[in-house]
């Protein structure tokens, strides 16, 4: 018996160090699952950069008033999104999108549901100058940044410049890059460990990937093919948000959203890009009826006809395989 224990023990051993290891990640490092992330030449990870972009991104200050900070609504707390239906920005303004959440987002070639940004670095600016977000110019946010001796020093150690709009949004790119999902019960199930996922789970994952379509869109590490689709959401309305073709200009684009990113998905409800869905099995459902049918929905989404226990099953895959035990739960910095 007792050598039994020792026996496994020892086969354990390997394991552990691995999880271990990844609970307190190395920088740029991914998680089990996470493919290698691409980082901009110029504009390599640094610890330093990282500490600062993580200061700014908790930074109420780069709003007009003091009120709102990126993790107003990308909150570490709530899915690194903000729990609600559409985003409050200053003032109390509220907008037409659901903040998605920003795990993984390292990977996306495209950032927003319509993707009308580029890489990360493209994209924090934005916010920053929405008028209903944070509706501060970069002049003005410079400004007041340069006048925090916390942030001259920081910025002069990471950049070697004073406080710039470039620097700002090098480092809360590179802060972003840390934030990443993987090493869930399903990574460690596909990696060999077959009691990684519950005999319901495993019946789940099979719908996911089989009748159920899931795949043809949200595949890859981060189950999403990065691109955009017309799953058929808002298509009921007489004036639709139209998406994608608000960019491209491309019929066939028209009530195109991208894919998001399955990974800690039971955190980050209400779901879809107007919050229409409050639970997994309303989304599932959804799918299930073949969504709003319309001139551009995608040839993948049609009446699936699962059964009870299938969606089920789907739902239980979805919560309990991609729900990662090193969720990145990033406190808030001490701000300079
Ligand atoms: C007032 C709420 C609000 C604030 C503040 C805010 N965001 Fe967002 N964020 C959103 C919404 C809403 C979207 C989606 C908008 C869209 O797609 O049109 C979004 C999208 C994004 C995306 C794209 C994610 C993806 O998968 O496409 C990233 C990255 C992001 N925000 C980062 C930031 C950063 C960094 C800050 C701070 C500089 C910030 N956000 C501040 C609400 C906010
Ligand atoms: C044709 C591509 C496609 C297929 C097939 C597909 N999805 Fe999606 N999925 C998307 C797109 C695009 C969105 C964003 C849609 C929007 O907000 O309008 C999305 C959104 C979601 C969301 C909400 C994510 C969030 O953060 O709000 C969930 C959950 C989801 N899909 C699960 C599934 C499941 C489960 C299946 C299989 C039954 C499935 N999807 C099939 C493309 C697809």
């Amino acid at each position: 018996m007792r050598r039994c224990v020792f026996a496994v023990a020892v086969l354990l051993l390997p394991v552990a160090g691995r999880f271990a290891a990844s609970a307190e990640p190395m920088l740029g490092q991914p998680p089990l699952g996470l493919k290698p992330l691409t980082i901009p030449a110029d504009n390599p990870l640094t610890a330093d950069k990282v500490e600062l972009g993580k200061q700014l991104y908790f930074d109420k200050r780069l709003s007009r008033d003091d009120t709102i900070s990126c993790a107003s609504c990308h909150d570490p707390k709530k899915g690194w999104s903000n729990g609600e239906a559409f985003a409050t920005g200053v003032r109390g303004q509220v907008g037409g999108r659901s903040a998605p959440t920003i795990i993984n987002a390292a990977y996306s070639d495209m950032q927003f549901w319509d993707g009308r940004a580029l890489a990360l670095e493209g994209q924090a600016l934005g916010p920053i100058q929405n008028p209903i977000e944070m509706d501060m110019s970069l002049d003005e946010v410079v400004a007041k940044l340069n006048k925090l001796d916390g942030y001259r020093a920081a910025f002069r150690k990471v950049f070697n410049t004073d406080v710039t709009s470039e620097g700002i949004a090098k480092a809360i790119a590179s802060f972003e890059r840390t934030v990443l999902s993987g090493d869930a019960p399903y990574d460690r199930f596909k990696a060999g460990d077959k009691t990684a996922l519950s005999e319901q789970a495993q019946r789940g994952m099979k719908v996911f990937f089989g009748k159920g379509q899931c795949s043809s869109c949200h595949t890859g590490h981060s189950f999403s093919d990065f691109s955009f689709h017309n799953v058929g959401v808002g298509m009921e309305k007489e004036k639709p948000d139209p998406g994608r073709f608000e960019v491209t200009k491309v019929l066939g684009d028209k009530g195109g959203f991208k894919t998001a990113t399955l990974r800690e998905i039971s955190r980050t409800a209400p779901y879809m890009h107007d919050g229409r869905f409050k639970t997994l099995p309303e989304v599932v459902d959804y799918y299930d009826k073949g969504g709003f049918n319309n001139p551009q929905l995608d040839e993948s989404i049609f009446a699936l006809k699962l059964t009870t226990q299938e969606k089920a099953d789907l739902v239980a895959f979805l919560t309990e395989g991609l729900t990662s035990t090193s969720y990145p739960d990033i406190a808030p910095p001490k701000l300079p």
